[in-house]
């Protein structure tokens, strides 16, 4: 059966989509909504060319952004689905979210309702406390639930993982492209869009399987902290490459970190090694060379209070009412 959305309902399912992460928040999404269906855009002026050449992180920001709308719609009481590329007239449209009347209810997805605006990645330290075995299964289904996988690096992979983030770190340094990039983006204390300074956690005292994202730069104002030695860290994997499989991987991204804060689990990423082909290939080979490297998550209980990053208001990605 068909809905009708009121201005208040889109004004929720829109900030519910702008809570979503991306990378270096840039925010890479539009929308377009003729109820009851929402289209999301992907936004070529918000892409980054040199981190991201095939908009495969943006991709994953708008699966993420796709999947907030349909928490928010459960919340409110509708069934939804989403399509990928749903018009080849139109390929921009990188999403399609189908809202209906609920005929079952799916009190999980509402249920995230109350995390979309607790979620924030967190760059500091992480206590000693290991995540849980059940706690790390509940991760897995939500994973899975939306048809990627999470894999968990043991003691060999992780140290194979931080050498090949070491020889990253250091070719990044001198990629002036990428560097000048991050840094139209990175640091600064105010605005809508970008990572503030604030949100980038202490530098690590000692080398720390976390990623500086202002490294090469001046960020004269961070504290530094000593961090944990050996956090949890799963790459989230999807079996296709291809514009859909990014679009999964980011529903099965957000659903992961909305569960993860749901027992007060923080979460950052460790990306820049999938932001090559060469490394990536090589992640790749760490899980066992079958499927594809998505997202890299370290994930543990903060030691410090966390900094969040701010957002454009979803009008300013909404220009058209229908
Ligand atoms: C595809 C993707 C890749 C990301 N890669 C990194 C990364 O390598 N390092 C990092 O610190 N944060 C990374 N992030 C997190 C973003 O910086 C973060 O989502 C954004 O700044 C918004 O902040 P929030 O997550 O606190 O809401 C990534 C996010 C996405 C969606």
């Amino acid at each position: 059966m068909n809905i009708t959305l009121t201005d208040d309902e889109v004004g929720i399912l829109l900030t519910a989509a702008v809570h979503a992460p991306s990378l270096h928040n840039t925010q890479p999404w539009r929308f377009e909504v003729h109820a009851p269906v929402i289209d999301v855009l992907l936004d070529a002026e918000r892409t980054l060319p040199a981190s991201d050449p095939a908009d495969r992180a943006a991709r994953i920001g708008i699966g993420a952004a796709a999947f907030n709308i349909r928490v928010a719609a459960a919340m409110l009481g509708h069934d939804s689905r989403v399509v990928a590329e749903p018009d080849p007239g139109r390929p921009d449209i990188a999403a399609r979210v189908f809202l209906g009347a609920r005929s079952t209810p799916v009190p999980t997805l509402g249920g995230l309702y109350g995390e979309l605006s607790r979620r924030h990645t967190y760059r500091g330290p992480l206590l000693a406390h290991a995540v849980p075995p059940r706690v790390q299964a509940r991760l897995d289904d939500a994973t899975r639930a939306e048809g990627a996988t999470l894999r968990w690096l043991d003691q060999d992979a992780k140290s194979r993982l931080a050498g090949l983030l070491r020889r990253t770190d250091a070719a990044d340094l001198r990629d002036e492209d990428r560097l000048h990039e991050r840094m139209s983006w990175i640091g600064g204390d105010g605005g809508t869009e970008g990572v503030q300074e604030s949100a980038l956690g202490p530098m690590p005292v000692k080398p720390a399987l976390v990623r500086d994202l202002s490294a090469g730069f001046d960020s004269a104002h961070r504290s530094q902290a000593v961090f944990e030695q050996d956090p949890a860290i799963a790459v989230l994997c999807t079996r296709q490459e291809d514009t859909e499989a990014w679009l999964r991987a980011g529903m099965a991204l957000q659903r992961t970190l909305l569960v993860a804060t749901s027992y007060d689990l923080v979460a950052s990423f460790l990306n820049q090694v999938l932001e090559s082909t060469a490394s990536r290939t090589q992640v790749r080979d760490l899980i066992g060379g079958r499927s594809w490297p998505q997202m890299i998550l370290r994930v543990g209980y903060p030691a410090q209070p966390n900094h969040v990053t701010s957002r454009r208001d979803w009008r300013e990605s909404y220009d058209h009412w229908f």
